[in-house]
């Protein structure tokens, strides 16, 4: 096939992924409705997406002190924390990363709570704090139906996770219970919160516009400072106008709001996930799900003949399921334009001898079209929120790996959320810094105080 037929046939291939600004508009549209529909007493049930009260109704001063441990599960790694808040927007941070295994992310939920109680031990140990009584922020990053601060039910699993045993219970209560079996720490567990709530915390910590707290990494979720007065779930007390609401929006698109511009390649990643019919519009984005949707576009491509050779032992390697990293994809747009550097090397890892230039412009290009749909499909939701909260400007607090590590994730949002926000409203996107930390800290920092 000559070069212009093979690029004439890998755009046609990718043309679905590409949405229009009509049909980004259409998605605002569905978003703001379901949003909506979260909020509302008669509707909540029912609504994918269900604006969780998170409880937290003041922002950070940035004059906070006080030493905080945190934990956070449920990202790419899990970490113990203790936070130290200095006044003057400051805090300093000690961490540690724990591995949990495949085996403890689907086993009983008491032995996930049994670990991290213990990794929680070994690093107050290590820390020397073993006899000191400290205030823990738990940040605990899936769907849960909070009554209070430190009551959180978890709705369901998403992620990969898949203990039995924690579904609609307090994960608070079997933390709590988990540190009481061992008997060596003396720590109260003060608040549990999002990442999300802690991605807006510790930006408004910094920055007093930070209204928003959004997460692009393992999952995608995004939480918002809403008027208590369009939260019907919510009895504030008198004097709080605000609280934060974790949207959960990965599960937009539950009820088929999504359908029209979901390819084949988003139904196959469902229908293998651990949660079928869940988590739709996370699926479409998210770093769980960015390289498999490569991956399966690129065998779609070799079975076409559109591009690299067919058959052999580097198809069998792409051939399994989830072979192909998300952060393979940034790498492969990190390249140099024109220069295929570490496309060719993961090309080439994977058992393909000698990519062309033309083949790694078509895998760049594949690459390009899945992480800016991503990057599109949050701005969408993004610029529903800030048109929503409609304020002079408002701040969007972001943090996660995908956001972190893709080269051209945050120029791909930001670009399509100036077409998509009223033009009356300003708005910044805001890196965080350790927001499940800092924020967890702070978090328990307003419920102590
Ligand atoms: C998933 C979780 C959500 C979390 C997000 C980002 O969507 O359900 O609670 O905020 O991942 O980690």
């Amino acid at each position: 096939m000559s070069n212009n037929n093979i690029k004439r046939k890998c755009r046609a291939l990718m043309e679905e992924f590409i949405l229009d600004n009509t049909q980004l508009l259409e998605i605002n549209r569905r978003f703001l409705n379901e949003l909506n529909r979260g909020l509302c007493k008669k509707t909540h049930d029912q609504a994918d997406v269900k604006c969780f009260v998170t409880y937290v109704q003041d922002l950070p001063t940035g004059e906070e002190i006080g030493r905080y441990m945190a934990l956070d599960l449920g990202g790419t790694n899990f970490r113990v924390l203790l936070v130290t808040l200095k006044a003057h927007h400051e805090a300093d941070i000690e961490s540690k990363t724990y591995a949990i295994s495949q085996e403890i992310m689907t086993g009983p939920g008491v032995d996930l709570f049994d670990h991290i109680a213990e990794c929680l031990a070994v690093f107050m140990k290590e820390q020397d704090l073993i006899d000191e009584h400290l205030h823990l922020g738990f940040t605990f990053s899936f769907p849960c139906k909070q009554v209070g601060l430190t009551k959180g039910y978890l709705i369901r699993w998403t992620k990969g996770f898949n203990c039995p045993g924690v579904e609609n219970e307090d994960v608070v209560q079997l933390l709590r219970e988990a540190i009481k079996r061992r008997g060596d720490i003396n720590i109260s567990v003060v608040a549990i919160l999002n990442d999300t709530t802690g991605t807006l915390m510790s930006c408004a910590h910094r920055n007093k516009n930070c209204h928003i707290g959004t997460i692009i990494g393992t999952g995608c979720n995004a939480c918002y400072l809403e008027r208590v007065e369009n939260v019907e779930l919510f009895d504030s007390p008198p004097g709080k106008p605000y609280v934060i609401v974790n949207a959960e929006m990965g599960a937009f698109g539950e009820s088929g709001a999504l359908d029209f511009v979901r390819t084949e390649y988003d139904r196959i990643i469902d229908r293998n996930s651990m949660n079928p019919g869940k988590q739709i519009y996370e699926k479409m984005i998210s770093g769980m799900y960015m390289g498999e949707i490569v991956r399966l576009v690129l065998l779609k491509a070799i079975e076409q003949k559109i591009l690299l050779p067919k058959g052999g032992k580097q198809i069998k390697n792409l051939a399994k399921p989830e072979s192909f990293e998300t952060r393979f994809v940034s790498e492969i747009e990190a390249d140099n334009e024109g220069e295929y550097t570490n496309c060719k090397k993961i090309l080439t890892d994977f058992g393909f001898s000698k990519p062309t230039n033309e083949d790694c412009a078509e895998v760049r290009y594949i690459c390009e079209c899945v992480s800016q749909r991503a990057a599109h499909l949050v701005a969408c939701s993004q610029a529903t929120m800030i048109n929503k909260i409609d304020e002079g400007h408002t701040t969007v607090g972001v943090d996660g790996t995908v956001y972190r590590l893709h080269p051209r994730f945050n120029e791909y949002m930001e670009e399509k959320m100036k077409e998509l926000v009223n033009p009356n409203i300003g708005f910044n996107l805001m890196l965080s810094e350790d927001g499940s930390g800092r924020g967890a800290a702070l978090v328990a920092a307003t419920v102590t105080d």
